[in-house]
């Protein structure tokens, strides 16, 4: 679909993350010469920069369907048993968010990326029984945004862990103007720079903001984006120089404005600002750690003079 065609289908469409590329490359090719299932991978990383496009890339470059589900869709061993029951031989089974995935399915889980079997209890009390089911081969692909909250046994099977970083200027440049030839709209290249540079290195904010200002452009203008135009949609988007916006700024002033600077307590900023602590660790923290602005240490979060320069205030001198 034209929906679809928008995330590229192939590692070679694929921008950006030449480790993980190069890697997965030639973990796919080996496994198709020896006509092999290939190994089960985990991707990791901050949320917007690619892991379920890339699931979708490697069950295409295997040849193979991809079954998509995610770990707090599965709550009892009977759920897990009917997807991987249903898989045919060789399939992607995609497992977003697997650090969700409760405790119970994880040891389901664990022969079955072993040995590809199952093994069920049937009945219950003394007349209970265990059977054990066969599975066809399968690669199950698991995306996280925490690593460090999956299981060490579930983490260990895993043949393949790759990280994904936040991506540069340049590459989020050219995922602009390929998103924008896929949605047929002329940008010009100082407006993809711009939309690039406030993309918080996460493609998924670019393409967001991409179409965002091609909106702006259709009603405000004559739809095609030049430098200016995308300058103003952004500024009515409340999207400043560096991509940072309002949660971004209320975090950041709460901590300057209510505690000096910090250091404070994530739970404490959290409540402070009305943003749930988990989404504050996984959203919005590590862009703002990856600039400098933010630093943790064990007593809790410091916004760093990069921060009061960004805000024109001036660095409290103690
Ligand atoms: N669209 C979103 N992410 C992309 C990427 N990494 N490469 C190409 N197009 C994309």
């Amino acid at each position: 679909s034209f929906e679809l065609s928008l995330r590229p289908q192939s590692l070679k469409q694929y921008i950006g993350q030449d480790k993980v590329k190069e890697n997965l490359e030639i973990f796919i090719q080996a496994a198709k010469l020896r006509q092999e299932t290939l190994d089960h991978v985990l991707l990791y990383g901050p949320p917007g920069l690619g892991k379920t496009t890339l699931a979708t890339i490697i069950a295409n470059e295997m040849g193979v369907n991809i079954r998509t589900t995610a770990g707090p869709a599965i709550e009892r061993p009977g759920d897990l048993a009917a997807i991987l029951t249903a898989l045919e031989p060789g399939d992607v089974l995609f497992i977003d968010e697997i650090h969700r995935l409760p405790r119970s399915i994880e040891e389901v889980l664990y022969p079955a990326m072993e040995d590809f079997c199952l093994d069920i209890v049937i009945g219950k009390g003394p007349g209970a029984r265990s059977v054990r089911l066969d599975l066809p081969p399968f690669t199950l692909v698991g995306a996280t945004t925490r690593a460090g909250s999956l299981s060490a046994p579930l983490r260990d099977r895993f043949g393949v862990m790759s990280r994904l970083e936040y991506y540069n200027k340049e590459q989020l440049k050219e995922i602009v103007i390929r998103t924008s030839d896929v949605l047929e709209t002329e940008v010009d290249e100082l407006a993809a720079s711009e939309i690039a540079t406030r993309s918080r290195g996460t493609p998924r904010i670019a393409n967001r903001l991409l179409r965002r200002v091609r909106d702006y452009a259709q009603v405000r203008a004559d739809g095609s984006v030049d430098y200016q135009l995308a300058a103003e949609a952004l500024e009515m988007l409340q999207v400043d120089r560096l991509g940072l916006d309002h949660i971004d700024h209320k975090l950041l002033k709460g901590i300057i404005e209510k505690f000096r600077g910090g250091p404070v307590g994530l739970e404490t900023i959290a409540a402070t600002i009305g943003e749930e602590s988990h989404t504050i660790e996984d959203v919005y923290e590590p862009y703002l750690l990856q600039i400098g602005f933010l630093q943790r240490t064990p007593r809790g979060r410091i916004a760093t003079p990069l921060v009061y320069n960004h805000f024109q205030l001036e660095v409290p001198s103690d």
